[in-house]
């Protein structure tokens, strides 16, 4: 079973509002245009942004999920375009504001793979678009430590717990209802290993970093322009043109001597 598969009927239940609320609070002047919710869930972030923006995109790993959030997004008259996507695979489109907020990138195995997700995340920025994106802090992961509750569902009792593992800076967690189980891996990863992803990148601007209670807040900006990517592309292709013509030559060049 899928990690949130078992969760996607509680999970909104089971969100700290107040976590939400200060989330929501501290991103909103930023959202403008077309978004993506990366790693939506079942849309809460979504929906709440949906009313102050032209268009909203979202999408997830867990076909469950994503079900759920249509059917909330649906009762709530929303239009939002859902599908299917595993943050590790490039996007095909590009927006004004990318969101991959509470716990998105945190899931990824390694830091091989968190940095694909974040190259990812980043290219799907239109010119001068903002990535906001939180990882949770080793600290809060600690706190998991023999973790175990019982939450009260409509399907019965969900036994949750929590592992943490090697390092200490990794929780697993096991969720069970009845014989139905599942299991979720969450890893932080160090802000001086993250930031160097962007700090040489001069095209990359520190917007704001909020530092919540279990969690890294992050607002890095695109600030390339239109005409710049434009003359990127047009310079880029020019010097493969140099080179594929160079290679064509030597090889001409090298049958003429043989
Ligand atoms: C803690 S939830 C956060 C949901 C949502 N961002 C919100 O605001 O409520 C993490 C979500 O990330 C999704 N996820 C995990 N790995 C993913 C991947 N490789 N690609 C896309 N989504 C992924 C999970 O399925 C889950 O719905």
């Amino acid at each position: 079973m899928k990690p949130y598969t078992l969760l996607a009927p509680i999970y909104e239940a089971s969100m700290d509002d107040a976590l939400f609320k200060q989330l929501l609070y501290t991103i909103k002047p930023y959202l403008k245009g077309d978004v993506l919710d990366l790693g939506c869930g079942s849309g809460l972030m979504a929906r709440a942004v949906a009313p102050d923006v032209d268009s909203v995109d979202a999408c997830d790993i867990d076909s469950t999920m994503l079900e759920t959030a249509k059917k909330k997004a649906e009762g709530e008259n929303l239009t939002i375009n859902f599908f299917v996507h595993d943050m590790h695979d490039a996007l095909d489109k590009q927006y004004n504001v990318v969101l991959a907020t509470l716990d998105v990138f945190n899931h990824s195995p390694d830091f091989d793979h968190f940095k694909k997700a974040f190259m990812n995340a980043l290219d799907a920025l239109k010119p001068g678009g903002i990535l906001i994106f939180d990882i949770l802090r080793c600290d809060f992961i600690k706190t998991y430590k023999n973790f175990e509750e019982t939450i009260d569902t409509n399907e019965g009792p969900l036994l949750w717990k929590a592992n943490l593992l090697d390092d200490d800076c990794t929780v697993k967690h096991t969720f069970e209802i009845g014989d139905r189980q599942s299991s979720l891996t969450e890893r932080s990863y160090s802000e001086k290993k993250v930031v160097k992803l962007f700090k040489k990148d001069k095209n990359i601007q520190v917007l704001k970093r909020e530092i919540f209670e279990d969690r890294m807040v992050f607002m890095i900006k695109n600030t390339i322009k239109m005409q710049e990517k434009f003359c990127i592309f047009f310079y880029g292709g020019f010097w493969t043109y140099l080179e594929l013509m160079h290679a064509i030559q030597f090889d001409l060049h090298s049958l003429v001597i043989l």
